[in-house]
């Protein structure tokens, strides 16, 4: 492994939407030192298992919330946790309906609006 690289054993709560099957998963990922959890996923994805599914990125900037998920058991925003070396699970955000994996049917941008705009 070469320097600024971090062993990262990540377990990914999976499901199946179809079959409502449910089960984790743990991958060994060398990532670079302080990729944040959602570049994680993304490797894990294009690496391991094209099947992943995950909140797709957006602002990236931890503002529009939908890159939500639940990190070693508490609410999280994927692209605000920086992953350490070692092992992290990641589930689906809490309190929202799973489509598939990680991705949940509420994970989409909620734009954020000027002050004084009620609508
Ligand atoms: S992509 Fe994480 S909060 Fe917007």
């Amino acid at each position: 492994m070469s320097e600024g690289t971090i062993e990262v054993a990540a377990t990914l709560e999976r499901c199946d939407p179809d079959t409502g099957r449910r089960w984790v998963a743990t991958y060994r990922v060398p990532m670079a030192a302080g990729d944040h959890a959602l570049n994680l996923l993304a490797t894990i994805r294009r690496r391991h298992d094209a099947t992943l599914s995950y909140p797709a990125h957006f602002c990236k900037l931890g503002t529009c919330g939908a890159c939500a998920l639940t990190v070693d058991g508490a609410s999280a925003l994927g692209c605000r946790v920086i992953v350490r070396a070692g092992a992290i699970r990641i589930g689906p955000a809490k309190g929202r309906p799973v489509a598939a994996d990680l991705l949940t049917l509420a994970a989409r941008p909620h734009p954020i609006r000027p002050e004084g705009d009620d609508e």
